[in-house]
C-alpha cells in the first residue's frame, strides 16, 4: 500500500530535495508551503526530475483551518516530515517574534491535528545548532553531547520544537517522532534542476561562494582566520543535501515499521569529517578549476569555531552514511550556480 507522506516547507531547498527521494522510494508526496523562501516553480523541476508531480498547497502550517482543510483534502497521511520553518539566524536576532511565533505555532498545529488525522509519526528537522559550541571532549558530536543555551532565537526554536516534540510523547501522545540534527547541507540535485535558492545576499557560505566564483559577488570575505584550528579558519560539518535527503526516507520508514519499538529518536546528520573554510575554498577550486576570489575579513558574531558530527548513530541504527565527496557536492553547487539563471 503507497504510504502518503505530508512534506511540509517542501518547495524548499531540503524539502524539495527529499520529495524526490520520497517519490523514488515510492512514497506519495503532499507538499503544504506558504512560498515565503520559495516559489512554485520547484513543483514543476520534482516532477521534470522524479516524473512525479506531487500534490500541493499553497498553505502556511499555522492556519489551523486551513491544515484542517488539507488533511480533509488528503485523507490518509501517516507521516509528516516537518521542514517548513524561517532558518536565517541574523534574521532571527533581528525579528525574533516572527521566529518564535512561525516556528513554534506551526509545529503545535501539526502535533494537535495528527492524533484526529491518524498521522503515525512525524520527523523533525532539527539542527546541529543545538550543541552550541561543544568543549573539545564532546568533539566529534554525539546525540549524548549537552544541549547548550541558544545563541540566537532561531536556535531556540529548534531546542523548544524538540522539547514540545519530548513532551507530548512523554505525554501519552499516539505519534512517533524521530528528531534529525542536520549539521551544514550544501550541494544540489545531480540533475541541476533543483538546489539552494537563497534570497537576497547570501548568508551561507556555499551559496555566497558559487556567486563569487561566477562574479555574481566581488568576493567571497571569509569570516576570520585567527581562530584555534589548524589554518585559523572555523570547521563545519558540510553534508551533501541528496544524502541528507535520503536520511528522511530512511527514518521515515523506519518510524513508520516501527523498527526500533521507540517513540523517539535522535539522529546526528553529518558527514563525520570537519573541514575549514579555507579547505572548502580549496575544494572547490580543486572539484571545478575556478578560482575563488576571497578575501579574509574579521570574525562574525554569533560563529562557533568548530563542530562536526560523530555519525556512528545514524550508521549503524539508522542505517544511513553520507556517501557523495565533497569535490562532487562541489561541483553539484557549481552546476547549479551556472544552471539556475535559466530557470
Ligand atoms: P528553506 O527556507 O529553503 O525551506 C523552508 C520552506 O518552508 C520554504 O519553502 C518556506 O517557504 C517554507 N515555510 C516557512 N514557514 C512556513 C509556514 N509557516 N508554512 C508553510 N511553509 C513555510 O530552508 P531549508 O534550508 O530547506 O531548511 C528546511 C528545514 O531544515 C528548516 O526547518 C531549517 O531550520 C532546517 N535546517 C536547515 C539547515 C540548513 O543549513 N539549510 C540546517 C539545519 C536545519
Ligand atoms: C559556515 C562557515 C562562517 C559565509 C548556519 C546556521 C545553522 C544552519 C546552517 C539552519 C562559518 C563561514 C560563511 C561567508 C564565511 N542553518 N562563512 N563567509 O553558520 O555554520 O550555520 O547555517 O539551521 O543553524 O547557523 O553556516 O554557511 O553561514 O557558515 O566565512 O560569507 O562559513 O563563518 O564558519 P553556519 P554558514
Amino acid at each position: 500500500m503507497i504510504k502518503k507522506i505530508l512534506v511540509t516547507g517542501g518547495t524548499g531547498y531540503i524539502g524539495s530535495h527529499t520529495t524526490v527521494e520520497l517519490q523514488n522510494n515510492g512514497f506519495e508526496v503532499v507538499i503544504v508551503d506558504n512560498l515565503s523562501n520559495s516559489n512554485a516553480g520547484v513543483i514543476d523541476r520534482i516532477e521534470k526530475i522524479t516524473g512525479i508531480r506531487p500534490a500541493f498547497e499553497k498553505v502556511d502550517c499555522a492556519d489551523v483551518v486551513a491544515m484542517k482543510k488539507v488533511f480533509a483534502a488528503y485523507p490518509g497521511i501517516k507521516g509528516i516530515i516537518h521542514f517548513a520553518a524561517d532558518k536565517a539566524v541574523g534574521e532571527s536576532v533581528e525579528k525574533p517574534l516572527k521566529y518564535y511565533r512561525n516556528n513554534i505555532d506551526s509545529l503545535l498545529t501539526l502535533l494537535e491535528l495528527m492524533p484526529e488525522n491518524g498521522v503515525e509519526g512525524i520527523v523533525f528537522s532539527s539542527s546541529c545548532t543545538v550543541y552550541g559550541q561543544p568543549a573539545s571532549e564532546y568533539l566529534p558530536v554525539s546525540e549524548q553531547a549537552p544541549i547548550q543555551p541558544a545563541m540566537s532565537p532561531y536556535g531556540n526554536t529548534k531546542q523548544i520544537n524538540e522539547e514540545i516534540i519530548r513532551d507530548a510523547i512523554h505525554s501519552g501522545a499516539p505519534y512517533k517522532s524521530i528528531i534529525l540534527r542536520y549539521f551544514n547541507p550544501i550541494g544540489a540535485h545531480p540533475s541541476s534542476k533543483i538546489g539552494e535558492l537563497p534570497n537576497g545576499i547570501p548568508q551561507n557560505l556555499v551559496p555566497f561562494l558559487t556567486q563569487a566564483a561566477a562574479g555574481i559577488r566581488k568576493e567571497l570575505s571569509v569570516f576570520g582566520n585567527d581562530y584555534s584550528t589548524p589554518d585559523g579558519s572555523c570547521i563545519r560539518d558540510y553534508i551533501n543535501v541528496v544524502d541528507l535527503a535520503k536520511a528522511h526516507v530512511t527514518a521515515m520508514n523506519r518510524m513508520l515499521e516501527n523498527r526500533s519499538g521507540l517513540p523517539l529518536e535522535y539522529f546526528n546528520l553529518g558527514t563525520g569529517k570537519g573541514l575549514s573554510v579555507l579547505e572548502l575554498i580549496h575544494s572547490f577550486e580543486k572539484a571545478t578549476g575556478v578560482k575563488v576570489p576571497y578575501k579574509i575579513v574579521g570574525r562574525r558574531e554569533g560563529d562557533i569555531e568548530q563542530i562536526w558530527a560523530d555519525p556512528r548513530h545514524a550508521n549503524e541504527v539508522l542505517g544511513w552514511k553520507a556517501v557523495e565527496t565533497i569535490e562532487d557536492t562541489l561541483r553539484s553547487a557549481w552546476n547549479w550556480q551556472n544552471k539556475m539563471p535559466t530557470l
